[in-house]
Order: C-alpha cells, then structure tokens, then sequence
C-alpha cells in the first residue's frame, strides 16, 4: 500500500474513521458527499461549536512545568526557561534515564529544586502527568509521541506544548483539537520560526500594511540533513524511517506558520485546499552509497520521500501558497518566507524587499535596512535577553511568550487550531502525492469561527 492510502481513507481525502467514529454519519457512505463533507462544520461533524472568542484561561501567577523528551530541542528549552522566572520545571521525563538526569543537573545547577525524574519507559509520561501538579507539560519527543503526551497532558488537567509538528495524521490534528475544547486547556505547538527577526518583521510590514492585500506566498523547509538522518543518534533514529515510509511535506510548520500568521489563516482566512507532487528519491541512496559502499543496507534501502515536495495551498479568499520540503538533497538553508501582497513583496532568502513607490522601480532593497524602523517590537523587546538562547534567539522568545500568555490570561500567539492546520498539511499532501496530485480539501478545524476569530494583533513583550 502506498504512502497516504490508507485503508480509511477515501480518494477525496477524507477521513472517514473520524467522521464514522461521531455517529452522526453512520451509515452515509456515499463517497460523493465527501467533499462538502471535508469542509467539517459543526452540524456535519456532529462536534459541535468552536469557542466564539480565541480560547484563554485566568492568569497563571506562577508555571508549573513537566518536560518530556530532553534530547537536543528539549534541552535547548530547559535552557529557555530557566531564563524565565516565572516558569518552573518540576518534573522531567525521557526514556533514557542519563537524559533526565542531565536535565535535572542543569536546573539545580541554577539553584532551583530538584525536578522529579520519570524513565520507566516510552509511557511514563502518563504516570508524570497523573502523579504531578503542573500547569503546563511540554513535549519534545520525536513527532509520534506529540499526540499522546499532549492528550494526556490535556485529560489530566494541564495545559499542553509541544514542538513541531503538532501531530503527524489529520485523525490526530482532530484529537488535540477535540481534546483541548473538551478540557478546556491550551495546546499549543511550538512553531519557533514564527519569532524569527525576519519573519516577525515580515509580518510588521503585512500589519502596517505597507505589502497591500496578501495574495501569495512561498516557503519551505530546505534543510540537508542527510548528515542527521545517518548518524545513528538524536534524530536519526526517529527521523529516518519516516524518510522510508512516508512521501509528502513531512515538515510543514516551520515555513507554514509565518505566512499563515501574515495572511490571518483561522483568523480571517482558512486554508481552502492543496495539491502536492513529489520528485524521484534519490539523495539518500547516492549519499548512504558514498558513505556506506553501494552494497550496504542504507544504500540499498528504498527511501519513499521524494527529495522534493511541493504542495500548493490555496485559501477561501484565494490567497496561495507554495510550500517545499526537500530535506535530503546538497543544498544551503532556506525556508524562504516570501510574502508578496498588491504594493510589493518581501522575503528572507534572499533578504530583500521590493515596495512600490518607495523602492526604486524594478530595484530590490536589503531587508535589513528596514530593520531600524520596522522590526517588530516584540524582536525590539525581546532580543538582548534571547542573545545566544537556540536558533538565533527565536526559540527563547517562543518559550517567554507562551508563559506570558499563561501569566496574563491571553489568548496564545498560535493556538489549537492553528497547530491543527498547519500540521495536517502533511498527512494531506501524502495523500496528494499517492493520488496523482489530485486536490484535498483542508479540514476546517475552526468550524467556520475563523470568519469572526480577530487577527493576531503586533503582539509585545
Ligand atoms: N523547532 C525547531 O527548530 C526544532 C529543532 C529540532 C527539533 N525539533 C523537534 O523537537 C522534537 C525532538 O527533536 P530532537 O532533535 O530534540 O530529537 P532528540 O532525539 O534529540 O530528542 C528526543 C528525546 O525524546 C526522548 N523520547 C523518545 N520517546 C520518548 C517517550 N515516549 N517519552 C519520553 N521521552 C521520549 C528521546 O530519548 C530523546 O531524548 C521533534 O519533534 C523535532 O521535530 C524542533
């Protein structure tokens, strides 16, 4: 069976277990309503209503914190609240016990409590969150632990977190979405790109309005890592059989969220549909075969993601995006983020900006020379105390925002739908892929609030 095909599946890209699983649609089993289906309105779904108003909570005076998963990025954002005081890690959870206990040592070292240490095994997260009082548990596992930690998390009376993406299948984007109206809590994924200096001033210059109407988009996540998905540790032992069963976007949300964030995705907009397309794989055999020599198993593994994906997203309001995810072949860095509107156009990489009548005609501009009167205050507020913190600053500012919105009852920056949406592209675009590239409606997580929910406004510190 192909990637994407799965047997609950219907060729229009619908999941059907989750709409049978509601009762509602038992026994409508015509596969021609399925596309109207798809759009998931309330009545449809039989879930009922989206909250009115973006979901918030009284304010926090203090966060209670369990970390689960302390690897690289988990570490990396221990490191980003111990710079918060505020926020306080109490409990901590891997499954290799010298990973707790190196997370532990990092915390005490900065004078705070011992945290208590969970590593009887992958589940052990469920005793964490049934035995601790906490307010937030944050997840950095590999991407099929995001789902159950954060529904556990959830159902246990905490607020969740978790790194990127949220959720790997369209079925579990609709858990942690039903999950968190049931309980009440926040889940949010942790989409750090969306507070990087370029993209939050990209998004400065869609609120100021000086790029016009947002009409298109393109952005990515270009990133070579062959090195990583071969070194037989980290990522490497999570992230390489994806690479073999899976074909499609695997990695959406870090060039996803910033242009949605610009064009008001469950804000105003709402993606629509997507098409998706795949290359030939090639890179990590020919790379596995220099390594390796041509007879060895990671050279003659047959490797299902194309080196390039690109899917197409176009929105109700007719906004498109192009988005690409080429993780396997030679290349430098690049998630683009190119956002063009009616007056002009800025973008990343390369770091320029074209505005018309300010620019000369047919001339870019380098981007930086608008940081001094355009950098978004939050960079401005933020970018001393986010100095030398994971990714350029943006990671620490991700975390301080988060507890922010937890100590001032705010609604969050990126929500429970906007994790939903921005991570089912990639179970979509598989979908796509083993179909020929033939359109799959986005599910409408929001249940048609996006039209009324406000959008994000120039937050600050
Ligand atoms: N936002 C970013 O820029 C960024 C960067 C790197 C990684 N990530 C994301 O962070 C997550 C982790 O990536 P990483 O590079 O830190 O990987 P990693 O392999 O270094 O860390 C994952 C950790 O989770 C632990 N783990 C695995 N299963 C577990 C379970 N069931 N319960 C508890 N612990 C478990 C592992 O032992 C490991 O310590 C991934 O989702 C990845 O996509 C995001």
């Amino acid at each position: 069976m192909a990637a994407g095909d799965h047997p609950d599946k219907d060729t229009q890209g619908v999941d059907r277990r989750s709409f049978f699983k509601t009762g509602v649609l038992a026994g409508l089993g015509a596969l021609t309503a399925a596309s109207t289906l798809n759009r998931c309105d309330a009545t449809a779904s039989g879930r009922g209503p989206a909250p009115a108003q973006l979901f918030s909570v009284a304010p926090l005076k203090k966060v209670r914190i369990g970390m689960v998963g302390v690897g690289l990025q988990g570490t990396s954002h221990v490191r980003n609240f111990l710079g918060i005081p505020e926020a306080q890690i109490t409990a901590v959870c891997d499954i290799r016990p010298e990973r707790v206990a190196a997370a532990q040592k990092l915390i005490t070292a900065a004078g705070h409590p011992e945290p208590r240490g969970y590593s009887r095994g992958s589940t052990d997260f469920l005793r964490l969150c049934d035995e601790e009082e906490l307010d937030l548990v944050f997840t950095a596992t590999p991407w099929e632990w995001h789902v159950p930690v954060c529904v556990a998390a959830m159902k246990s009376g905490k607020h969740a977190a978790t790194e990127v993406p949220a959720a790997v299948t369209v079925d579990e984007c609709w858990q942690l979405v039903e999950t968190a109206e049931k309980h009440h809590k926040h889940c949010v994924m942790m989409e750090n790109c969306c507070y990087d200096r370029e993209e939050l001033l990209i998004l400065n210059l869609v609120r100021k309005g000086m790029l016009g109407e947002i009409i298109n988009a393109e952005a990515g996540y270009l990133h070579d890592l062959r090195n990583v998905k071969f070194n037989n540790e980290n990522e490497a032992v999570w992230r390489l059989p994806h690479s073999i069963k899976r074909d499609g976007n695997l990695y959406p949300t870090h060039g996803l969220g910033p242009v949605a964030q610009c064009m008001n995705v469950n804000r105003g907009d709402q993606f629509d549909y997507l098409v998706s397309m795949s290359s030939v794989s090639r890179g990590l055999n020919l790379y596995a075969s220099r390594l390796y020599g041509a007879e060895d198993p990671r050279a003659t593994q047959r490797y299902a993601l194309g080196d390039v994906n690109t899917t197409l997203i176009r929105t109700v309001l007719g906004k498109t995006i192009t988005l690409i995810h080429d993780t396997s072949t030679p290349r430098p860095y690049t998630r683009i983020n190119r956002v063009q509107g009616t007056r002009g156009l800025a973008e990343k990489w390369p770091h320029r900006v074209y505005i018309e009548g300010k620019s000369e005609p047919h001339r870019w501009d380098d981007l930086a020379d608008y940081y001094q009167e355009h950098d978004h205050p939050l960079w401005r507020e933020l970018q001393q105390r986010a100095a030398g913190s994971g990714h350029g600053g943006m990671d620490f500012i991700e975390c301080y925002r988060l507890i922010h919105c937890l100590l001032n009852g705010q609604p969050m920056d990126m929500d429970v739908y906007d994790a939903a949406s921005w991570s089912c592209i990639s179970e979509l675009s598989e979908r796509s892929v083993a179909r020929r590239g033939r359109p799959m409606d986005v599910p409408d997580f929001t249940r048609g609030r996006w039209k009324n929910w406000p959008q994000l406004g120039i937050i600050s510190a």
